[in-house]
Formats: structure tokens, C-alpha cells, sequence
């Protein structure tokens, strides 16, 4: 009878264990612990045989019971835990249907860079291709090649700055101009869009840094007629409509004859408001055909090719485009002004 009183002993033990388990990992343990492949109660049934044969019977009976008693035990345990569980969930990680949820703002391109790409999504639908230059420019890319002597007058007017070693940050993305006659022979047509930089005292239409795109065809017979094309041509597909434009005598020593692109300002249509100073027009950019001395430093051959170039500032062009009053905006922190884009 050793057994049996053993066995009521292993319920009662279990019993208490169970009953202070804190953990589904504790109840598991327990769970091993007393019917487990090595739990006293498995060996109990296991050495059944050895016991006298009247006692077999009430043993292995009441082997069953407490098994299943201590299983019982083990699911009420493991349910308890759970709701536990589950309640500290619910009440700790509430979640408040009603609650809007979070706008995720998203960012996008800046006005001049949209403007960028519109560009050279026009020009390259025209057989134009994209070149870059350095912004830290040679004095040779930045004025010499392109007809500037040291002591051109014409310097004072595109005033930089210098670094150390004598380089400067280029004044215009004219030096592009050079880099790709060194490179390509005609025809040649590109556009080199870039940052430019000006020792320049800042207001409302003057900026130190701004964008420009510089253009450049250069082949057997081009002219000033080719020049209006292009130009026509860029400008119907940026501002989606016929404008009309007006080319004045300019001096850029890089080109000869050299004019100022204006276009008929379009907040008046030509009739004079604030934004052309009541002349009717507007200046977009300086253009010309190229002078044989800067073909000459390309190594082209003033005798048998022509070309012109262009140089447009961008940020005026979308000030243009937009009715923006002052360039100081694109670079200020006014996130306002950029969230309208
Ligand atoms: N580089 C000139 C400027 O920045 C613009 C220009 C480019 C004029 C090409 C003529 C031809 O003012």
C-alpha cells in the first residue's frame, strides 16, 4: 500500500507547485516534472508489472486518476496565465480606434531641380544631350578659353571667389562650353545645366549661388535662325504657349554678335506691369553666336563651323513661370514657399 499512499502524496505535491507557478514556462516545467518521461509517476506505470498481481489493478487505476488530475490541474493553471496575460496586453497596449491616424508628410523635388528636369526632358527630345562641369573651375575654363584675357574688364563684371591654390567657383556654366569641344567634334549640341556662384551683393534678383543652363550647337552653317528656333522651341514647351521674344545687341566677349534674350512678359502680355517695370518684357537669358576664338580654343575650326550658345538663368526662369518676386525664397528656410510647388 506503499504506492498508493505514495501516489496521493505525488498528487498533493503537484497540487501545491502548481498552484504557485507564475509562468507558462513554470507550468511547463511542472508538466515535465510530473509526467514527464522521467517523472516518478512514469516509472510507477512502468514497473506495474513488478508488483504483486492483486495490487496491479488499484495501482494502475489510481496511476490514471492522478494523471489526469494533475493534467487537469496543469490546463486550469495554463488558461489562468493566459488570461493574465492577455489582460495586461489589452490594458497596457490599448489601441483607440477612433484616434486619426499619422500623416506622413512627403518631401519633393524643389522647384529649380523640377525646372532642371523639364529642361533637359525638352532638350533631349530635340537631340540635345546633358554634360556637367566642375564647379570649382580652372581661370582657364572660367575666362580664358572663352576670350577673357587676365585683364579683361570683362572680369569685374562676373566678380568670384578664389580659392587658395588659384582656382575659383565658376561665375558661369559657360566653361562646360570649352570642356565639350575638348571632347566632342561637331555636331555637337548639348546643354549643361549646374550650380554658378557670383561675389555678388544679395537682393530680391541677385543671388551669390543660382542655377543656370548653358546650350551649345556647333556644326557646318548654323546661324542666328537656329538660335530663335531653339529658343522658341524651349520656351513654348516650358510655358505651354506661343511667346514671343525680342534679341538686343549684349556684350559677352565668348560670343560675336552677342544679344539679351528678352520675352514678352507674361503676367501683362506686353503692356506694362510691376514684374517687367512697365516695359512690356523681360530679360531670360544672354545668347549669341560662338566666337571663332572660343571655337579656336575647342580646337574647331572658326573657317568651317558655326555655333551658338545660350546661357539661361533658372532660377528665373522659374520665377517667371511662377510669378516669384524675389530669388532670395529658393534658398531661404521658408518652407512655406517650397510646399507650394
Ligand atoms: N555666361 C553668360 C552669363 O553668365 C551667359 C551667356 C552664355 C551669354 C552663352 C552668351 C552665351 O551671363
Amino acid at each position: 500500500m506503499e504506492v498508493l499512499s505514495r501516489l496521493d502524496q505525488i498528487v498533493k505535491e503537484a497540487a501545491q507547485e502548481i498552484k504557485s507557478a507564475s509562468s507558462l514556462n513554470d507550468a511547463d516545467n511542472l508538466r515535465i516534472k510530473y509526467l514527464g518521461r522521467k517523472s516518478e509517476l512514469t516509472s510507477i506505470l512502468k514497473n506495474l508489472g513488478k508488483l504483486e498481481p492483486d495490487l496491479r489493478p488499484k495501482v494502475g487505476k489510481a496511476s490514471n486518476e492522478v494523471k489526469r488530475k494533475i493534467e487537469q490541474l496543469l490546463v486550469e493553471k495554463n488558461e489562468t496565465l493566459a488570461d493574465q496575460i492577455f489582460t495586461h496586453i489589452g490594458q497596457s497596449e490599448r489601441i483607440d480606434i477612433t484616434q486619426p491616424g499619422d500623416v506622413r508628410e512627403r518631401g519633393h523635388l524643389h522647384p529649380i531641380t523640377q525646372m532642371r528636369i523639364e529642361i533637359e526632358d525638352i532638350f533631349t527630345s530635340i537631340g540635345f544631350t546633358i554634360a556637367t562641369g566642375p564647379e570649382v573651375e580652372t581661370d582657364y575654363y572660367n575666362f580664358e578659353a572663352l576670350n577673357i584675357p587676365p585683364d579683361h574688364p570683362a572680369r569685374d563684371i562676373q566678380d568670384t571667389i578664389w580659392t587658395e591654390d588659384g582656382n575659383l567657383l565658376r561665375t558661369h556654366t559657360s566653361c562646360v562650353q570649352i570642356r565639350t569641344m575638348e571632347k566632342f567634334k561637331p555636331p555637337i549640341r548639348v546643354i549643361a545645366p549646374g550650380r554658378v556662384f557670383r561675389y555678388e551683393e544679395t537682393d530680391a534678383s541677385h543671388e551669390h549661388t543660382f542655377y543656370q543652363v548653358e546650350g551649345l550647337m556647333v556644326d557646318r552653317g548654323i546661324s542666328v535662325a537656329n538660335l530663335i528656333a531653339v529658343m522658341k522651341t524651349m520656351l513654348r514647351a516650358v510655358f505651354h504657349r506661343e511667346v514671343k521674344v525680342r534679341l538686343r545687341p549684349g556684350y559677352f566677349p565668348f560670343v560675336e554678335p552677342g544679344f539679351e534674350l528678352d520675352i514678352n512678359c507674361l503676367l501683362c502680355g506686353g503692356t506694362g506691369c510691376p514684374a517687367c517695370k512697365n516695359s512690356g518684357w523681360n530679360e531670360l537669358l544672354g545668347c549669341g553666336m560662338v566666337h571663332p576664338n572660343v571655337l579656336r580654343a575647342g580646337d574647331i575650326d572658326p573657317e568651317e563651323y558655326s555655333g551658338f550658345a545660350f546661357g539661361m538663368g533658372l532660377d528665373r526662369l522659374v520665377m517667371m513661370k511662377y510669378g516669384i518676386g524675389d530669388i532670395r525664397l529658393f534658398h531661404s528656410a521658408e518652407l512655406r514657399f517650397l510646399e507650394q510647388f
